[in-house]
Order: structure tokens, then C-alpha cells, then sequence
């Protein structure tokens, strides 16, 4: 037998393990936003994007129409205090890096920041939006993807053994477990 599902309001119930994200986007007057975003897909092709999905109503979705630009930076389990505070406040009235006490970095392409404190970074610039009704989804070519030393692997990669992002699952957050396996198998 199979049951039919409640994914909730904000289909909060649809995410069966997604990376969580704190997303940094700058408005035209140089104003930094931050906001946790869990609603991120990588796309396979000659050509590397992004599909970002951004609900209409948040302050992030306004500065990306001023400058489609972002950064996806991936966060450690220390920062779960910061993902729901960024997750929940709107910069539209607060500047979420003072509250949730958040550093940043320049980007190498974008005019959005790094943040300091999430050792994976992606820098992304848009190329397409697809209007979805109450949402966005911005598609975006992948400029650079940068690793702090506590995730690299010293090779230009990513530490398996150290890598520890938080994941959103059916409403809650959790780690990883233990590797299993190489190439996808
Ligand atoms: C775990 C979690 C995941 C979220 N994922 C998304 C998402 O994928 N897309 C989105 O638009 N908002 C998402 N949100 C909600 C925004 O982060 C939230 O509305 C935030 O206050 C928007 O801030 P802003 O107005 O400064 O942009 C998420 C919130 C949490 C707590």
C-alpha cells in the first residue's frame, strides 16, 4: 500500500534531503541580503548552472531583479541558529550578517559576498528566469565554486571525509552519514 503524503503549506514537506544554503544577493545601492534557501538544483551539461528557486514576496527575489547575481554558500552544522534566523527575518528590515553575527568575503565574479563562515561557495550569475506564478526560479551559470581548507581536499577538490553540510529533510535538518560509494553507485 502506498499513502498519499501532506507536503504541507510550503511543500516544506517535499525536501527529502537538501543541502541547506544561506544565499547572499547586493541590491543596485551596494545593500548585502542574506536568506537560507533550500530550493537549489545543480544542472548537468557542457555548460555549468544552477536552478535557484525564490519566492517573489522575499527581499531576495527584489535585489536578484536589480542584479542577477548570487552566491550559494553551503552551511555547517554551527550555523543552524544562523540558517533559521536568515530563514525567518527578512532584510527588508534587519541586516541579517549583524544579527546572526556573520562575516563575508569578496567574490572573485560577483558583486555578492562570500560568507565567511560556510566553507563551500558557489558564485553564480543569472541568465534566465522562469516566472512561476508566486515563485522564480533563476537559472545561472556557475562562475566559480570555492572550498575553505576544513572541506578541501588540498587537490582542488572537496574532502569526502570532512564535508559536513546541513541538510533541510521532510521539515527538519540533519548531517550527513558515513560514504558509501564513489561515481554515484
Ligand atoms: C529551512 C528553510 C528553507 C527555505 N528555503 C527557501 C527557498 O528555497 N526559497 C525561498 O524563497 N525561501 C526559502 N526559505 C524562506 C526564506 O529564507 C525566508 O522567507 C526569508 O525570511 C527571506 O528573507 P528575505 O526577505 O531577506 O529575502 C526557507 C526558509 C527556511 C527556514
Amino acid at each position: 500500500m502506498r499513502t498519499i503524503v501532506d507536503t504541507g503549506t510550503y511543500g516544506e514537506y517535499l525536501h527529502y534531503g537538501m543541502p541547506l544554503a544561506l544565499v547572499t544577493v547586493v541590491g543596485m545601492d551596494g545593500n548585502v541580503n542574506v536568506s537560507t534557501n533550500t530550493s537549489i538544483a545543480p544542472l548537468p551539461g557542457d555548460k555549468q548552472r544552477v536552478a535557484l528557486g525564490v519566492l517573489k514576496e522575499n527581499y531576495t527575489d527584489e535585489l536578484l531583479n536589480q542584479n542577477g547575481e548570487f552566491v550559494i554558500n553551503i552551511i555547517p552544522p554551527e550555523l543552524r541558529s544562523a540558517a533559521q534566523q536568515c530563514g525567518t527575518l527578512s532584510g527588508r528590515r534587519v541586516d541579517k550578517l549583524e544579527v546572526c553575527n556573520l562575516s563575508t568575503l569578496p567574490a572573485r565574479f560577483v558583486k555578492p559576498p562570500l560568507i565567511k563562515e560556510c566553507p563551500l561557495n558557489i558564485e553564480c550569475r543569472v541568465v534566465g528566469i522562469h516566472d512561476l506564478g508566486e515563485l522564480n526560479l533563476w537559472i545561472a551559470d556557475i562562475l566559480a565554486v570555492e572550498v575553505a581548507d576544513l572541506w578541501s581536499n588540498g587537490r582542488g577538490g572537496v574532502d569526502l571525509e570532512t564535508f559536513d553540510p546541513l541538510f533541510y529533510t521532510f521539515g527538519y535538518t540533519m548531517t550527513r552519514g558515513p560514504l558509501v560509494g564513489a561515481g554515484g553507485l
